[in-house]
């Protein structure tokens, strides 16, 4: 029998408690669902298995599932993510299971996705993918008694898309992160934010006249280029799309390879969901002090075992950066062990971000109750009338009004005869 629970400290929990009802206030719209699924209980008997990092806005999550009535778990999405102190919370305010704790091993991490997958959930909850993974892979006997999923983050998407073009995807699957008022303001705007606040909070270091080298200009890496320029750095981009590489140099940045790059930045931050976006020959030709951020999913876009193998010694100078020496006594600066930075040292998007992400994350697992009989095993996207009811009472919320078209101007967008 596994535990019914496994957190670092329980005696945390009035922290994490008054920290979660101090993002709450910045999550109007989660509010409102929540108010909603209290009163209609759309999620009523679903068992419903989470795997999203453990911060105060899931926590504000979970409890609007609670509330539209699931039997709710949770487990981290990423070994260096979870707030102790929020997890305890969930355990001991709401009684709520949480497995999850700050600085857990693989070994840890894997089993704690075996629990919530022992849960047996009707539905899943993913960032990143990990419970449908293993579900489909070590664990096929419980997807019996799967009806639906969500999944939140762009590698998540990819991975179940792959798993989808092989013919092997066992149930359906909501794609948040492809909603409006998820990327556009998630993946941008909380990314660009939380990034940068990561980078400081680990090393305290000013970005006025840095050279700040962003890998990728999805979603995510706008946010960080557009956020690191605010403050003042050089922003150089690097891509392997031509698209999006003109995209960024009519942005303004300089646009360059990665080799080149390598030798002129401070601070390098990847966000592109690729392996060994930053390699020992970029590593080589990087100048002494150089810091290295990963702000993508997986710790994979740093080649960290490279580095490891290269270096003479690896010292601690601050709590989340590790420095390597190489053998010419350069000090290359690793923050947050190559984990996405924005979680491992900051707390992850603000609030009122995760406000419409979340609301994403509700009112999708109310649709897959709802829809599931008739959905395909494939992934589909955020149904439209979810995406701009979201932005609609987002913009309430924030006391925003905007116009509505007049009777005459509703014709003339209907009408093809209307010309110069
Ligand atoms: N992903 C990025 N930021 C997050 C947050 N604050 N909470 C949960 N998931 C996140």
């Amino acid at each position: 029998m596994s535990q019914s629970y496994d957190v670092k400290d329980l005696s945390l929990a009035p922290a994490g408690l008054n920290r979660l009802h101090w993002a709450e206030r910045e999550m109007p719209v989660l509010r409102l669902i929540r108010e909603r699924f209290g009163k209609e209980r759309p999620l009523e008997g679903m068992r419903l298995s989470a795997c999203l990092h453990v911060t105060t806005e899931t926590a504000n999550l979970m409890r609007t599932l609670q509330a539209g009535g699931a039997n709710c778990v949770l487990c981290a999405s990423n070994p260096l993510s979870t707030q102790d102190d929020v997890a305890a919370a969930l355990v001991t305010e709401y009684g709520i299971p949480v497995y999850a704790i700050k600085g857990e091993d693989n070994e840890s991490y894997y089993r704690h996705i075996a629990a919530a997958i022992d849960h047996r959930p009707h539905i899943t909850m993913d960032d990143g993918a990990d419970v449908v993974s293993t579900l489909h892979s070590t664990r096929r006997e419980a997807l019996a008694d799967v009806i639906g999923g969500t999944e939140e983050t762009t590698t998540g998407v990819i991975r179940l898309r792959a798993l989808q073009q092989e013919g092997q995807l066992a149930y359906p699957i909501v794609a948040v992160n492809d909603a409006n008022t998820k990327h556009f303001f998630d993946n941008r705007y909380g990314t660009g934010q939380s990034t940068i606040d990561g980078i400081i909070r680990a090393t305290n270091t000013l970005l006025a006249g840095k050279t700040v080298v962003v890998a990728g200009y999805g979603w995510c890496s706008r946010g960080i280029a557009m956020r690191a320029e605010g403050m003042g750095a050089n922003v150089i981009i690097t891509e392997i799309a031509p698209l999006r590489a003109l995209e960024a140099v009519m942005d303004g940045y300089r646009v360059m390879p990665m080799l080149e790059a390598a030798a002129v930045g401070d601070i390098f931050v990847t966000s592109t969901g690729n392996m060994n976006v930053i390699d020992m020959p970029h590593i080589e030709r990087m100048k002494d002090g150089a810091m290295l951020a990963n702000s993508g999913h997986f710790n994979v876009e740093l080649n960290l075992d490279a580095l490891v193998e290269h270096a003479v010694e690896v010292r601690q100078p601050r709590a989340s950066v590790q420095q390597y020496v190489l053998p010419d006594g350069r000090e290359i600066n690793v923050l947050g062990e190559g984990r996405l930075i924005n979680l491992a040292a900051a707390e992850g998007h603000p609030s009122a971000v995760m406000d419409m992400s979340f609301a994403n994350q509700a009112l999708c697992a109310e649709f897959m109750v709802q829809n599931h009989e008739s959905l395909e095993n494939a992934v589909y996207g955020v149904p439209k009338e979810i995406d701009d009811q979201i932005a609609a009472l987002k913009l309430h919320a924030m006391g925003i009004e905007i116009d509505t078209l007049t009777p005459e101007q509703e014709h003339y967008l209907n009408s093809w005869s209307i010309g110069t």
